[in-house]
This record gives structure tokens, C-alpha cells and sequence, in this order.
């Protein structure tokens, strides 16, 4: 919140709406004059969300869809100018804790994983689908899997012999492949394979690259966006997108200097991701893993147009 800056009367969206906690925050900072777009994929968290924040003040427009055409959906709502955007990336805690969803090795359930289960793939018709070296290269791109094509062999044998459909199948295949838990520390071994296959039935690295250039492109003079994210693939996207935002001063050999980088020019709020502090991370353990980054368009006349 701090971050965001919330300030009354401002328009606001929450590209991750989940369970409503940030915007109910927005809401009340906002108060009887501010607006919030929410959008979340996931159409249960959505109406879920929806009731929690009815009785709260401001004006308030929910839309199931994906923030990777947040572009679009701000236009169409009348949101084609903010005070702020927030991403608090990945999965909620509702969707994790659901077994029916699929989304973890700690809950026996369908292996599914699609944050918006209407539409589109579940893990287990890629895994179905797709032969070995295709599996390896997920497991690679959104894991960082060192074994990838071992596990992707692995999982190829057993499927020949039964279809895998269940998170408690696919979690043994991989650990007997990489040999058991105790072989990687503090981690359940197939923690990897899991985020792989979440990120690519969701395409949630494309999505949330499609969402910062949109937010970016619709922020006001002095407005925000805070980027909560929760692997290191997602966090380099935002570090790399607000770097280029930044832009650097170039030294110019008749001297001087002159500012090179993407526009719109933005600032970065602080020089390192936020994390949570150790009382933040003991009252809420899934918050360990998580980076906070923020940036703001700088208030018109307090920037030199870039080549100036
Ligand atoms: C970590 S939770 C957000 C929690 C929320 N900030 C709160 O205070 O309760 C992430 C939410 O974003 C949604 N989500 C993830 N990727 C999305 C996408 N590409 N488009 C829309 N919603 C997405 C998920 O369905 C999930 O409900």
C-alpha cells in the first residue's frame, strides 16, 4: 500500500483480484470517490472477491479475464488512466489449499492447474500430449529442472503404462526419478516440475510481461505499479522491464550526458526488491519467497524528455 500510494479519489486496478485483501486496502484508502478495476481469471475468486468488497466505498468494476489483455479490459472499462496497478503474481492460497484444483503435490486431486479452469489445457492433457523433449524444455524454461529431460523420461515411461492424472501419480513418478526427497534440500523434489507445469498451462510468464507494458503504458503523471511476485523467472521480467523503464544517464563525449532506455521514463521506488520481514514471513510462511517492486511515472515537468 505504501508503495502504491493510494491516495482518495484515484482510480485504481488489481490485476490478481484472489481474495480481495489488497483491494479491500485500495477501497478504503481510496474512499467514496476513488475506483477500482479488479480482474482475476480464476471466476470463483472473482465473485468470491466481489461479495468481501461490496460493502466497502468507492466505485468498483470486476472482470473475469486475464491481465494479459489488461490493455484492452482497462479501455473498455473506462480505467485508460491510473493512479496505480498492482500484480501480486501466481497462485492464491485458495488455490493451492483446494485439492479439486490441482495445483499442489501437498493435496491428492485431478491434476489440473488452470487458474481459469473454463477454458484451455490442464497439466494432465500436456502431459498427455506432449513427447519427451517438449515435456524437458517445460520443465527447463519455467523450472529450472537441472534433471528435465530425466524427469520428462521418466514420466513418458509411466504413462505408457497408465495415464497420469493426479497430482499424488505425477509427484511419485518425479521424486522416484530424482531419487527421492532426501535428495533435495528442503524442498519437495518435485517442487520444480509443479511451477513448470503451472506457469505453461497458465502462460503466466507471457501474461504478466503483456500486463507491465499495459499498466505501464496507462499510468498517470506520479502514478504506481507494485509487483509482488513469488520465483525468480517472474522477478527477473519485472527487474529487466523496470531497468529498461529506468533507463540509464549515457556520458557524451562533447560532455554532458543524455538519457537512453524504454518509454515511458519511470523511476524505480527502491534499488532492491522489498522481502518480508522475518515477522511477516512467521505469521505467513508462504510469503517467504516473495519480491516486491515498484515503480512511478514521474509528475509531468519533473523529467527531461528523453534526448533532451
Ligand atoms: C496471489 S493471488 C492474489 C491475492 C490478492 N492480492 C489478495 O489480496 O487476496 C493471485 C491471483 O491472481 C490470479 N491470476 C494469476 N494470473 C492471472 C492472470 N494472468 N490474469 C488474471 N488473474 C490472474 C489468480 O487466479 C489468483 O486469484
Amino acid at each position: 500500500m505504501e508503495r502504491l500510494d493510494v491516495r482518495p479519489g484515484g482510480a485504481y486496478v488489481d490485476a490478481t483480484l484472489g481474495g480481495g485483501g489488497h483491494s479491500a486496502e485500495i477501497l478504503r484508502r481510496a474512499g467514496p470517490s476513488g475506483r477500482l478495476l479488479g480482474i482475476d481469471r480464476d471466476e470463483a475468486a472473482l465473485e468470491r472477491a466481489a461479495r468481501r468488497l461490496a460493502p466497502l466505498p468507492g466505485e468498483k468494476v470486476f472482470v473475469h479475464g486475464n491481465h494479459g489483455d489488461l490493455g484492452r479490459i482497462a479501455d473498455e472499462n473506462g480505467f485508460g488512466e491510473v493512479d496505480g496497478v498492482l500484480i501480486d503474481t501466481g497462485v492464491s492460497s485458495d488455490q493451492l489449499d483446494t485439492a479439486e484444483r490441482g495445483f499442489s503435490f501437498r493435496n491428492d486431486g485431478p491434476l489440473d492447474m488452470r487458474m481459469d479452469p473454463s477454458c484451455g489445457e490442464t497439466a494432465a492433457d500436456l502431459i498427455a500430449r506432449l513427447d519427451a523433449a517438449d515435456l524437458a524444455d517445460i520443465f527447463r524454461k519455467y523450472g529450472e529442472e537441472p534433471r528435465a529431460g530425466h524427469v520428462a523420461g521418466a514420466i513418458v515411461k509411466a504413462r505408457d503404462l497408465a495415464p497420469v492424472t493426479t497430482t499424488d501419480q505425477l509427484a511419485d513418478i518425479v521424486s522416484r526419478s530424482l531419487g527421492g526427497p532426501g535428495r533435495s534440500r528442503g524442498h519437495h523434489p518435485a517442487t520444480r516440475v509443479f511451477q513448470a507445469l503451472r506457469m505453461a498451462v497458465n502462460g503466466e510468464l507471457e501474461a504478466l510481461q503483456q500486463a507491465l507494458e499495459a499498466a505501464i503504458a496507462r499510468l498517470r503523471p506520479g502514478g504506481r505499479l507494485a509487483v509482488i511476485t513469488f520465483e525468480s523467472l517472474s522477478d527477473r521480467i519485472v527487474k529487466q522491464c523496470f531497468a529498461a523503464h529506468a533507463g540509464r544517464e549515457v556520458s557524451l563525449q562533447q560532455g554532458g550526458s543524455r538519457w537512453e532506455g524504454a518509454l515511458p521514463r519511470l523511476e524505480r521506488l527502491d534499488r532492491h526488491a522489498v522481502a518480508p520481514s522475518k515477522a511477516e514471513t512467521a505469521a505467513n510462511p508462504r510469503a517467504r519467497s516473495a519480491k516486491l517492486r515498484a515503480v512511478k511515472k514521474p509528475a509531468e515537468g519533473t523529467v527531461p524528455a528523453a534526448g533532451a
